[in-house]
């Protein structure tokens, strides 16, 4: 694993997921009141992923989708209730976001241990980094004491998380609203280094990208070819695709050397080259481990 960009998506992950409507965060927060919180969490982890491997990527993309909407707080994980329409149900969730019943099993562990004192937001954040640590990618130190929200956000859950459909500027536009910046935007999209994507979330480039009824060009023609068969024109949307078809399961820069083969599966992933200088020196320096021999070696 490339040392640079293991600290880069850390960094970015810390970023996104260190946004708190409380207080100050702090990795030792539960040392004292829960010392064996972050152990238990691990271990639930560890086991659910052994049981399937794809549990590890379903875990980090919650935390993607908890914390675009009102911050880190576990509003995704509220169901239905009274006042509160889940954010369970919007459309980047809905049929989509899966592992809610590992954190259901992290947070009642914790409650026997040590009730109400660990929050479902950090329990989050925590499962995300060993979920990433578990695949093979960077480890990082996860800031604690968030608070969990008491309200979801519906409209926040279909605004704030881009379609994968996006142009490169939404992407950007919408990462911005996060305090992200293009840096954060290629390292978290490293993500796509593990797990799947249905057929629904990218049919639109294999048949018809432009409304013009051509697929996407800049997508690799033979490895459209591959896909079509089980992503037809209709039917199939909820046929899973690997997002890095080169090494599915294993969180490395494989995705970065895929979208350099025009072979990234999404079109929100293709567009960190295709579109945007920046984005794709970002692309470029990735796949070298962010080794580039023109970057400062200090
Ligand atoms: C840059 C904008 C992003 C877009 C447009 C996007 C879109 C998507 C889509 C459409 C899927 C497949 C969902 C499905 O069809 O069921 C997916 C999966 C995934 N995303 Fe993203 N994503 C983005 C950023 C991120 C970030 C920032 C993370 C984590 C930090 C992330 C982690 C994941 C993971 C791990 C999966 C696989 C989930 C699984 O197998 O259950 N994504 N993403
Ligand atoms: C993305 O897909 C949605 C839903 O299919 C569609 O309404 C929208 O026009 C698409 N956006 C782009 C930029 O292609
Ligand atoms: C492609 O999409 C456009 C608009 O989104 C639609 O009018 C057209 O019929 C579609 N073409 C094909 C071949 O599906």
């Amino acid at each position: 694993m490339v040392h640079f960009m293991s600290f880069l998506i850390a960094f970015s992950l810390i970023a996104v997921s260190g946004k708190a409507s409380s207080g100050f965060l702090y990795p030792q927060f539960y040392d004292h009141s829960c010392p064996r919180a972050q152990a238990m969490v691990k271990s639930v982890v560890a086991k659910a992923v052994a049981k399937e491997t794809r549990m590890a990527a379903s875990l980090l993309r919650l935390l993607f989708h908890d914390c675009f909407v009102k911050g880190c707080d576990a509003s995704l994980l509220l169901d239905s209730s009274g006042t509160i329409t889940s954010e369970k149900r919007s459309n980047p969730n809905r049929n989509s976001a899966r592992g809610f019943e590992v954190l259901d099993g992290i947070k009642s562990a914790l409650e026997k241990e040590c009730p109400q004192t660990v929050s479902c937001a950090d329990i989050l954040a925590l499962a995300a980094r060993d979920s990433t640590v578990l695949t093979g990618g960077p480890s990082w130190e996860v800031p604690l004491g968030r608070r969990d929200s008491r309200s979801a956000s519906l409209s926040g859950s279909n605004n704030n998380i881009p379609p994968p459909n996006s142009t490169f500027q939404t992407l950007l536009t919408k990462f911005k609203l996060q305090g992200l910046d293009v840096v954060d935007l290629v390292a978290l999209s490293g993500s796509h280094t593990i797990g799947d994507s249905r057929c629904t979330s990218f049919r639109q480039r294999l048949y018809n990208q432009s409304g013009n009824g051509q697929p996407d060009n800049t997508l690799d023609q033979s490895y459209a070819a591959q896909l079509r068969p089980r992503c037809p024109r209709s039917g199939g949307d909820q046929n899973l695709f690997v997002l890095d078809f080169v090494s599915p399961t294993k969180f490395d820069n494989a995705y970065y050397k895929n979208i350099l083969a025009s072979k990234g599966l999404l079109n929100s992933d293709q567009v960190l080259l295709t579109k945007n200088k920046a984005s794709m020196e970002l692309v470029n320096l990735y796949f070298f481990g962010g080794q580039l021999s023109t970057w400062p070696t200090t």
